[in-house]
């Protein structure tokens, strides 16, 4: 398979330094020599430009909304880049930066689809809006802005239209949700499989269902968002929102095989990993154990 390399350099929607640096922490531990192992033709894209903001003028755009214009401008480009490489019969890999290029990614994906599903391994839902984020921080925000709730800067990101079901997405790992987030999970009825309830069920059963929920549906492709916070805190000592109670490696790892195999996958981000926070590059190393095992079988 062809892979598209592309790097955002941006922590914006985190509102902490450390996630810039992730794409060249990555391409300095070979991560396309990595990939291409697996038979794969590696195209590095280098990274997307990101618009330097002075932290002053964070509210500049928006009095709750960090770094509002900056971080809609670089999901637009990031969202052409998606839609072209899958045009191209590519398939993107986004490395952030923070988990706000996720709305980016989907909305490349949903011009280049039509019918698609998200899956968003996070330890958090990232389902808040402008009304109930508690921190203004647009990273918690961007799988709601993709399903079309939240501010309009932000769902109008490259085409004025939701980019993707509610029905159809899927949020693997979450233990740390806002209470915003909780009502709008009832409220949309939405697919979340807390670690509980992934151990509860088997890895196995999970990502049976979840195949069978989607062939249901005539799922063409997949979009795969990974939050490195998915992990465990104790793992994952790289990441600037971390927490406890999460999946160890060696289910993780398990847990990506089987989604991968689904053959349904067609791109991909990791987010989240903070080389500032990082204690011996052990999270960077993960990253590339992780980037390595799951594209052996995409
Ligand atoms: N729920 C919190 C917020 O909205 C934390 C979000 C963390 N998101 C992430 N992509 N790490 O601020
Ligand atoms: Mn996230
Ligand atoms: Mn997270
Ligand atoms: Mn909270």
């Amino acid at each position: 398979m062809d892979i598209n390399l592309i790097g955002i350099p941006i922590f914006y929607g985190a509102d902490k330094r450390g996630p810039e640096y992730a794409p060249s922490k990555l391409r300095d531990k070979d991560i396309v020599s990595v990939l291409s192992k697996h038979n794969h033709r590696v195209y590095d894209f280098g990274n997307l430009h990101v618009p330097e903001i002075k932290e002053y003028n964070k509210f500049y755009s928006h009095h709750n909304l960090k770094y509002l214009k900056a971080i809609v401008e670089v999901n637009t480009n990031l969202a052409h880049v998606v839609y072209s490489s899958l045009k191209a019969n590519s398939f993107p890999l986004v490395i952030g930066g923070d988990h706000s290029i996720g709305l980016g990614s989907i909305s490349g994906v949903s011009k280049a689809y039509k019918n698609i599903a998200v899956i968003w391994m996070d330890a958090h839902g990232d389902i808040n809006t402008q009304d109930t984020s508690e921190s203004g921080n647009i990273h918690g925000m961007s799988l709601a802005n993709a399903m079309g709730l939240g501010y309009e800067d932000l769902t109008n990101v490259y085409c004025e239209r939701k980019k993707i079901a509610p029905e159809n997405v899927f949020i693997l790992g979450a233990r740390d949700l806002d209470d915003g987030e909780k009502i709008l999970i009832q409220e949309k009825n939405l697919n979340v499989y807390t670690i509980e309830k992934i151990r509860d069920k088997g890895i196995e059963k999970v990502v049976n269902e979840i195949t069978q929920k989607l062939k249901n549906r005539n799922i063409e492709a997949i979009h795969l968002s990974f939050d490195v916070d998915f992990i465990d805190a104790k793992y994952v000592p790289g990441t600037g929102t971390p927490v406890g109670q999460g999946m160890n490696v060696e289910e993780t790892k398990k847990l990506l095989k089987s989604l991968a195999e689904t053959k349904l996958i067609k791109s991909m981000d990791f987010v989240e990993l903070n080389t500032l926070l990082d204690k011996e590059d052990i999270t960077a190393d993960l990253a590339i154990d992780l980037l390595d095992w799951t594209f052996k079988y995409i």
